[in-house]
């Protein structure tokens, strides 16, 4: 692949700057121009104040502030000159033709021929766009449609025009996926590509069914959401979220670029509260409020909606659905459920899943991709395709012509076998061909999913499992809820590890679930604490406490790959891995105190080892207890990989991927590398500072329970943090070695736990998701 150096990225707008910022993230530097405002005395005003902006928002659009020195501001007056030395140029200004073009012309007369140059418009076919350009320009042009926020949201969709170089849509795209971290589908030059095109089309239908049925906003986002596997903003929190400004001006161009047989003309009705709500400012988040608001009236905080009907917010109300209940999980039950809740979810999924259907192949010619494009581009868990086969295609179908509405040809095709199905234990898709077509994952991913499907574990219990990944590497699964750990996952790790050195090079700890974990099962402490079975926690406490320790001195490497929350236990297997290979976007931490306890699993040994031996701090006993007591008692999570390197929860060496499905390939290569004369790693015996310490960080912290930012339990935890990390009562210059770290370790976690506040913490955080600040 060729690479690219350097990119500008022109318009520094909400999409341009956060575009900006992926790259920057990905450790590529990158120009950031947009106009001179007029009589402006600083002519990089709108680029400098972007950047600025970023470095405030949440959630952030820079990985870590590093990243945010790779982005330089200059304006297209000055510096459009500079873009010749970048290998792409992004456009993303304002979404009008006579800009996007006049830029085009500049930029033609300054670019480097071969310059990949890509527009991120949502709206205007690549075909209008290069109307009248140089044929050069063409082939160099593309469009790269990234999706806000462009850090979070994994899907681009690419689209190339007939007079693009093939190869030059290939380094974009190959570049994209591997370094920028996208998802990238490929779609036909037609109005909204694919997401845009079904996602409107659905939110409109949406909006107008909602209003005929008279239900409420959260009614109709309590049945459009959940039970469809479509995140809990439903409809109108989603239009909340992108801005109710922004809908007429989508639909109106969409209502002009699609052919008039297109379904979506009949959806696309003026709606006069959203006229009267856009006109009175009630734009949505960015705005005062949208179909939901806080009112603030009167230092109060209410929680309020819309009413659809009279257009006058009144007090949220959130109610069970009966209706909604009685389906459960089945959605055919849902969809035929004859009451105006039932009504609802069919005449909008029935409609979504009709048009998706119908998108075949004026948007795309692959199902895959349609699907693929609504779970990154829209967060959808199941996308159009594989949500006909839930309910059935013939089912579909024949409740389509009940209603009187056109049945796709595409959708009669599926009647019989559906989209998708197992075959010789290959994923395969009906292609636009009416025939079965297997699924390929893009070159070099290496997904559990796809190895699950075929193969039996090599071992398993209620809460692992653990896979063969081929060359020697073996893969560790939690499969437990949320990923928590418990004592069948310890177990099952303690078989693992002489299974491992009998018979493989390689263990890889990586799993699919949204979190890689969050942490020990609480649920079971509580439980155990409840009956008094103090030795049973000790025991499971100890045994975590070996396992961890066997793993990091195993006669083979260990490389955990962990992508969303790797806390608290969680963290510490990370910790105690010879490599880790993260997603970007891991949050990684020590959040133990939190609830009301200390990290137990050589967490607190680990930390301390690795700030003594960092060399990023001056000698003596003291700056690394220190550092990781400011770490751990604050409970900090990285907001990404990059800053828990900051933050040595990840080693400066450690591996980030930043495509996350390409983090098990990653991974595995990873450990295959370090399996090549492996030598596992020795221990190392730290002074510490004794006494004098637990006395220096006890007294900072009363500092801070004076000044009322640590609460009288805090005081109890961080106490009994201070005392395993300033060795226990050791003399400060003796050496304290591992295993007597984990001894106060567990003695710490151990009191703490047999004390009424921490009790009421964790129960606290069980039952109201929330910590409790006692
Ligand atoms: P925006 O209005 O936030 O930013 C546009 C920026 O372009 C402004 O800072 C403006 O000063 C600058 N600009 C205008 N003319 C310029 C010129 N001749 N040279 C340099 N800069 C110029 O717009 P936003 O939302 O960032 O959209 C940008 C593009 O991205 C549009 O084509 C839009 O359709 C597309 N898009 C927007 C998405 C969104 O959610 N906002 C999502 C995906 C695509």
């Amino acid at each position: 692949m060729q690479h690219i150096h350097k990119a500008t990225v022109i318009g520094a707008g909400v999409m341009g700057a956060g575009i900006a910022a992926q790259f920057a993230n990905a450790g590529v530097p990158v120009l950031l121009l947009d106009i001179v405002p007029d009589g402006a005395a600083n002519r990089n005003a709108l680029a400098e104040g972007a950047i600025a902006k970023m470095l405030k928002t949440e959630p952030a659009p820079f990985m870590s502030s590093r990243a945010a020195k790779l982005v330089t501001a200059g304006n297209i007056d000055d510096h459009l000159a500079q873009a010749a030395e970048s290998d792409w140029i992004i456009e993303a200004v304002v979404e009008r033709l006579d800009v996007k073009q006049a830029l085009y012309k500049k930029l033609d007369a300054v670019r480097r021929p071969g310059t990949a140059v890509s527009s991120n418009t949502s709206t205007i076919p690549l075909a209008t766009l290069t109307q009248g350009l140089s044929d050069a320009f063409a082939r160099d042009f593309l469009i790269t449609h990234f999706f806000n926020p462009p850090r979070y949201m994994r899907l681009l969709e690419i689209v190339t025009g007939a007079k693009t170089d093939p190869q030059l849509a290939d380094t974009v795209a190959q570049f994209a996926d591997r370094v920028l971290g996208k998802s990238i589908i490929r779609c036909k030059d037609s109005p909204g590509f694919i997401a845009n095109r079904l996602g409107v089309y659905w939110l409109q239908v949406g909006v107008i069914e909602a209003i005929d049925l008279g239900l409420t906003v959260e009614e109709a986002d309590a049945v459009i959401g959940k039970p469809m596997g479509i995140p809990k903003t439903g409809v109108f929190g989603l239009i909340d979220l992108v801005g109710l400004d922004l809908m007429p001006h989508i639909n109106a161009s969409l209502a002009k670029s699609l052919p008039p047989a297109d379904a979506f003309h009949a959806a696309n009705r003026e709606l006069p509260l959203i006229q009267k709500m856009i006109a009175e400012g009630y734009i949505g988040r960015k705005g005062k409020g949208g179909f939901y608001r806080l009112n603030r009236a009167g230092g109060g905080k209410v929680k309020e909606a819309i009413d659809l009907g009279s257009g006058v917010y009144r007090a949220e109300q959130r109610r069970d659905l009966p209706e909604l209940a009685a389906a459960g999980k089945d959605l055919r039950v849902l969809l035929s459920s004859p009451g105006k809740i039932g009504q609802y979810a069919w005449r909008v999924l029935g409609r979504t899943l009709a048009y998706a259907a119908a998108l075949v192949p004026a948007a795309s010619d692959n199902i895959p991709d349609i699907d693929e494009a609504m779970r990154l581009g829209y967060n959808w868990q199941w996308g159009p395709f594989e949500l006909v086969d839930k309910v059935g295609a013939r089912w579909l179908a024949d409740r389509l012509e009940q209603d009187g509405l056109p049945v796709p040809e595409l959708l009669k095709a599926a009647e019989d076998k559906g989209f998708y199905r197992l075959h010789d234990g290959r994923r395969q898709y009906l292609g636009a061909d009416r025939t079965y077509h297997d699924l390929h994952r893009p070159d070099g991913v290496i997904m559990l999913e796809d190895i699950k499907r075929v193969a039996k574990p090599v071992l398993k219990n209620g809460s692992a499992a653990v896979w063969d990944i081929g060359d020697g590497v073996l893969c560790f699964e939690f499969t437990s809820k949320s990923n928590s750990l418990d004592d069948a996952i310890i177990g099952l790790l303690g078989k693992t590890i002489p299974l491992v050195q009998e018979k493989y090079k390689a263990l890889v700890i990586y799993n699919e679930g949204r979190n890689f974990s969050v942490g020990a099962n609480l649920g079971l402490a509580i439980f155990a604490a409840n009956i008094a079975a103090w030795s049973e926690i000790e025991k499971l406490i100890a045994a975590g406490q070996q396992t961890y320790k066997a793993l990091k001195y195993a006669p083979f490497p260990v490389v955990s790959a962990p992508a969303g929350m790797a806390l608290g236990g969680g963290c510490e297997i990370l910790l105690h891995s010879d490599a880790v290979q993260a997603h970007a976007e891991s949050y990684i931490g020590l959040v133990e105190c939190g609830v009301g306890v200390v990290p137990g699993w050589g967490g607190c040994k680990e930390m301390l080892s690795r700030w003594s031996t960092s060399g990023l701090l001056p000698r003596g006993p003291m700056p690394a207890p220190s550092k990781v007591f400011e770490t751990v008692s604050t409970a900090t999570v990285s907001k990404s990989a990059a800053q828990a390197k900051e933050l040595l929860f990840l080693r400066p060496d450690d591996g980030i991927t930043m495509n996350r499905y390409r983090l098990l390939a990653d991974a595995k290569a990873r450990a295959l590398q370090l399996a090549v004369n492996y030598v596992p790693p020795q221990p190392v015996d730290l002074k510490l500072p004794g006494a004098a310490g637990k006395l220096a960080f006890t007294m900072a912290a009363e500092g801070f329970h004076h000044r009322g930012m640590a609460t009288d339990h805090d005081m109890v935890v961080s106490g009994a943090l201070a005392e395993v990390l300033s060795g226990g009562a050791a003399d400060p210059v003796d050496l304290v070695n591992e295993d007597q770290l984990l001894t106060l370790e567990r003695t710490a976690f151990m009191r703490l736990m047999k004390t009424p506040g921490t009790l009421a913490r964790i129960e606290h955080l069980l039952v109201t998701g929330k910590p409790l600040r006692n």
